[in-house]
């Protein structure tokens, strides 16, 4: 990737706010990092609180989507990977619609924002956030479930090294997308390791559905089955992990199968 791709911010509000007020100057494919986000964004209207240089603040944008999900899964898989050379050992997987997590605790996020001009629209902007070198320990008491990689690892990481790292990956990713979005697609699921598990999905509209994730179809959306044999469609929303319904045991076992057959 051109360096010139890659963009380092000491300090702003958002990166993606950033992103997307340079959309039409910044080229495709384009990393926008920084160092400290005075206003992080998160999923539906949340704030994204990280400190000072402990954690990975990045945006892609990413003008050639077929579809604008495609963007949060060009991100996601990045994501993944750079958490997986991180933590080798852990049992890290994507969440629908686009959290990355290790076991039942979250460890990235992603915010993709499409960029619209005269009813148009140009492109995607995709953040993401990962929990790096921070101590979530104050969350987690708070009934949080979220963690960093220094937590899992026991050791510190160079976030220089990782956002360079990331920015390649998304490149890699994106040219993916491009090139056999099918490909993309059957990865983004693969990863997704909750498929067939009992989860419950909170409404953006208010109150919660519980039942059987059974697929992911190709626009992205999340289709559940209810205990009545009802399947639900969702295009967006959290979905909530009960660990007591979810046989993380099992989950792992195909995973470490999954590991050791991709060498
Ligand atoms: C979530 O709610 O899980 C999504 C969080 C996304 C946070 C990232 S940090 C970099 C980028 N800039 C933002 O303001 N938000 C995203």
């Amino acid at each position: 990737m051109a360096e010139a791709n890659f963009i380092l911010l000491d300090r702003v509000d958002s990166t993606n706010v950033f992103a997307r007020s340079h959309f039409s100057d910044l080229p495709d494919c384009s990393v926008v990092a920084a160092v400290e986000q005075t206003a992080g964004r998160g999923r539906l209207g949340r704030r994204w609180e990280s400190r000072r240089g402990l954690s990975i603040m990045a945006s892609a944008v990413l003008k050639r989507v077929e579809q604008p999900f495609h963007a949060g899964v060009v991100v996601g898989l990045a994501g993944l990977e750079l958490v997986r050379e991180c933590i080798p050992l852990a049992f890290s997987f994507l969440k629908w619609p686009n959290d990355i997590y290790v076991d039942d605790c979250k460890v990235a996020g992603i915010l993709s924002e499409g960029v619209i001009s005269h009813g148009r629209l140009d492109g995607v902007v995709s953040g993401i956030g990962i929990n790096v070198n921070d101590e979530m320990r104050t969350l987690r008491e708070a009934g949080i479930r979220a963690v960093s990689l220094r937590e899992i690892a026991g050791r510190e990481f160079f976030l220089e090294k990782m956002r360079r790292d990331l920015a390649k990956k998304i490149e890699k990713y994106y040219i993916m997308c491009q090139s056999n979005s099918p490909q993309m697609l059957s990865l983004w699921r693969r990863e997704n390791r909750l498929i067939g598990e009992v989860l419950t999905v909170c409404l953006p509209a208010g109150g919660t559905k519980r039942g059987i994730f059974t697929e992911i179809t190709e626009r992205g959306e999340m289709l559940l089955r209810e205990p009545g044999g009802a399947v639900c469609r969702f295009d967006c929303g959290d979905v909530k992990i009960d660990a007591a319904l979810v046989d993380f045991e099992t989950l792992k076992r195909n995973f470490n199968k999954y590991k050791s057959r991709k060498g």
